[in-house]
């Protein structure tokens, strides 16, 4: 099968055949029908996060189940499914009190560079990548890495659900619990900013106010169910904010992984409140918080996958879908073939997309 593996930092992927073994006892193959391009892989590629290479990237997908290792019970061939990289064991310390997100248990969610799931003519170790490697034809991932979907669900829309939508819905309904009539602004409205302010909307935010340099996410964002809109290039950002909302917000999402963003995130909010941190800062890298603002009891706190407990939430999502309130089309910018997926990192860099996603049936 084919997979596009990145052999080396800010070098472009190359398409390669590679090949997965039989599912062992808890295993599931899966044929890859959808991979969307996520700012995550991108961080990856150029090298602002390590990884051992080569690897095959991606993330967010979705497929049909092919086949299914001996012990596997929750999913047979033929069954629409959506991958999660919050794969869990269900039995560790933070798994048993409702942390799936932060499963310890590394012979599930195995560490970078353990698996041996996929291979090639080469005698170098291909790596899979957050225990799924998305951008290949098929997948081989643990039976806790996927949660079923109904058959009626589009699969170019579920794979969104995989990883943008359910790390920025997650942000705002499962890590901050934002509730009706607080004020929210969520800095970054690309795939996973939309989906925070789509899950605002859907929690009953009062205010939400999107925040972007782009002005064509700026207007998305007000479908979505921004209120208002900011645009860094005509002014403080901060001053923007406090203005808007006379003295700052309830909550405030990062979501883009940048030092000067995440601080603004803090310095925005009103008394009491709380920033979470959804985007990926590059590893290394430091911020600085005014000490005296945590005398009004503000908070700031990270947000992983949206503290997802997925085979709970992406079901949720998908009826979100269905009943008009989760705007998924929206997301969706453009669709490529896998031999295109260099020139969709391009756009993403470029900051053109929402969302591009590779279709393999195409
Ligand atoms: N202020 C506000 N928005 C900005 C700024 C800025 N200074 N600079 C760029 N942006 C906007 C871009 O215009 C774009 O709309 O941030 C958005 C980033 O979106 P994407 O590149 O699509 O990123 P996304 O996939 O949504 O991921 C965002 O979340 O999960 C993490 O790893 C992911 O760190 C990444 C973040
Ligand atoms: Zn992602
Ligand atoms: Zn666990």
């Amino acid at each position: 099968m084919k997979a596009a593996v990145l052999h080396e930092v800010n070098q472009p992927l190359v398409i390669e055949d590679v090949s997965v073994p039989n599912p062992g006892p808890r295993e599931v193959l899966i044929r890859t029908r959808v991979a969307g391009l996520c700012h995550s892989d991108l961080h990856f590629m150029e090298g602002l996060y390590p990884h051992p290479l080569p690897a095959v990237l991606g993330h967010e997908s979705a497929g049909v189940v092919e086949k299914v290792g001996s012990d596997v019970t929750y999913v047979k061939p033929g069954d629409h499914v959506v991958t999660c990289l919050s794969v869990f064991c269900g039995t560790c310390d933070n798994c048993t009190t409702g942390r799936t997100v932060l499963c310890t248990d590394t012979t599930v969610k195995m560490l970078p560079g353990a698996s041996n799931r996929l291979s090639w003519a080469r005698s170098e170790k291909l790596n899979q990548f957050l225990n799924l490697s998305s951008f290949a034809e098929q997948m081989l991932v643990h039976e806790n890495a996927i949660v079923k979907i109904r058959n009626d669900m589009p699969l170019e829309l579920a794979a969104l659900i995989g990883c943008g939508v359910i790390t920025g819905y997650g942000a705002v309904v499962n890590t901050a619990k934002v509730t009706a009539g607080e004020t929210v602004a969520v800095i970054g409205c690309g795939g996973v900013g939309m989906a925070a302010i789509n899950g605002a909307a859907i929690a009953g935010a009062g205010r939400i106010i999107a925040i972007d340099t782009n002005p064509a996410k700026l207007q998305l964002a007000t479908k979505l169910g921004a209120t208002d809109i900011v645009d860094p290039r005509n002014g403080d950002v901060v001053q923007q904010v406090r203005e808007l909302t006379k003295g700052g917000v309830n909550h405030s999402f990062e979501v883009l992984g940048r030092k000067e963003t995440a601080e603004q995130s803090f310095a925005m909010l009103a008394a009491g409140g709380t920033a979470t941190i959804v985007g990926m800062i590059p590893f290394g890298q430091k911020i600085e918080l005014h000490g005296f603002d945590f005398l009004r009891e503000r908070r700031i706190q990270g947000s992983s996958m949206g503290s997802n407990h997925f085979r709970v939430d992406m079901p949720r999502l998908v009826e979100f879908y269905m009943r008009g309130k989760l705007h998924l089309e929206d997301w969706i910018s453009a669709k490529l073939k896998l031999s295109e997926i260099n020139e969709g990192f391009a756009n993403m860099k470029a900051g053109k997309t929402v969302r591009s996603v590779i279709m393999f049936d195409a």
